[in-house]
């Protein structure tokens, strides 16, 4: 078997969940990891046995504080089929003009990048349950963001049983200020996003979606909460109806007993889950309601780990073509998505 090389540029919340999955997938040769600060998580890569590449004006700097590095970021971007880049937001565009264009590397970026305007890094965002198939032998693709994967994975299942029954989508999107690994503090206040990205990325793979998208920063490390509206035509389908349409998606787990964010993520680390992620969407069934013309569906969102799975599906169709129902299986297989979904539903039923 070939080995695709894969390289991840950036070694943070993501970077960091990427690398503890693609390095045990076996069809994956892993190049290894950027890191651009002397900091503990640069032992943290090497402990993992990683190899660590860094920019070449700071390979001294590393070294000198006996911290092993393996090269420069310049060597990995060469050694690599695809680089998947987990930069800081907005910062994947520069990697892009500095290094992937030049030396004609296909890379996959991050939610926090532009798909519009000068600095966009791709001409297509990606949500595996909407476009997989699109993003087949694409040089430059977008991974869209926790929130733009969990509305697409919640809204297209609705479209395909009530297609345009469904008028209007209305999300309050209900923010954590930080991760729990971020060494920020939170800040005691509820804040506003004037401009929210989120209704115009998904719109880039839903484009007939009439939605409208409100977020909201509020002090918690603990997941995001998707408050979605949904109007009918006519009245709307029963709480029944709707779950039914959710009973068989891949990262869609649909729980009664929590009573906040925080419990999942208390779960998913008691249960052994790798991070404390879930790596899916929970809808809230307590709180699903459906009112004469309006169904109103409450979902948390693990902010951290949606994401990973979905790259993991995108290099699929990226690099090797493959069928969706495939990839989703070997997604399924390192991920134990299935299986972290049927507990936290026996936990939470
Ligand atoms: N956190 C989430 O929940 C989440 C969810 C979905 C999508 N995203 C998106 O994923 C991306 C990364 O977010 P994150 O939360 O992982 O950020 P993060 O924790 O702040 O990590 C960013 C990483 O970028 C590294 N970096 C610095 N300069 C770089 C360069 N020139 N090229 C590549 N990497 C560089 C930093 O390395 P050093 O530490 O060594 O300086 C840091 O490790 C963003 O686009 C974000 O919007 C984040």
């Amino acid at each position: 078997m070939v080995l695709v090389r894969i390289f991840i540029n950036g070694y943070g919340n993501i970077g960091r969940r990427l690398a503890s999955a693609l390095s045990v997938d076996k069809e994956i040769q892993f190049v290894g990891v950027g890191k651009y600060t002397i900091d503990d998580k640069v032992k943290e890569a090497l402990d993992n046995h990683y190899n660590v590449f860094v920019p070449k004006e700071m390979i001294v700097a590393f070294k000198d504080k006996g911290l092993g590095v393996t090269g420069t970021v310049q060597e990995a971007v060469s050694q690599s089929d695809l680089v998947i880049d987990a930069a800081m937001e907005g910062g994947g565009y520069d990697n892009k003009k500095k290094l992937y264009e030049l030396m004609k590397k296909p890379a996959i970026f991050q939610g926090g990048e532009d798909r519009h305007g000068e600095h966009a890094v791709a001409d297509m965002i990606h949500n595996s349950r909407v476009n997989y198939s699109k993003a087949s032998g694409k040089t430059y693709v977008i991974q869209g963001s926790c929130n733009v994967s969990g509305m697409g994975r919640v809204m297209q299942p609705l479209i395909e049983k009530f297609g345009n029954r469904i008028k209007r989508y209305d999300v309050e999107l209900i923010r954590r200020w930080a991760d729990l690994e971020d060494t920020k503090s939170v800040k005691d206040s509820i804040e506003w996003d004037r401009n929210p990205h989120h209704q115009d990325d998904v719109k880039d793979f839903i484009p007939g979606a009439n939605l409208y998208v409100d977020a909201f920063k509020v002090p918690s490390r603990m997941m995001h909460l998707h408050q979605m509206f949904i109007r009918f035509s006519d009245r709307a389908p029963t709480k029944d109806e709707i779950l039914e349409c959710f009973r068989n998606e891949f990262g869609v787990a649909i729980i009664g007993s929590a009573k906040g964010t925080g419990d999942i993520r208390k779960k998913a680390h008691e249960l052994g889950f790798a991070h404390g992620d879930t790596n899916m969407v929970h809808i809230h069934q307590d709180i699903l309601r459906v009112q004469d013309d309006i169904v109103k569906i409450g979902y948390s969102d693990d902010q951290t780990g949606m994401v990973i799975p979905e790259n993991h599906l995108l290099l699929q169709s990226m690099v090797f073509k493959r069928p969706r129902e495939e990839a989703l299986k070997r997604t399924d297989n390192l991920f134990h998505i299935s299986e972290k979904r049927k507990k936290l539903e026996e936990e939470f039923n």
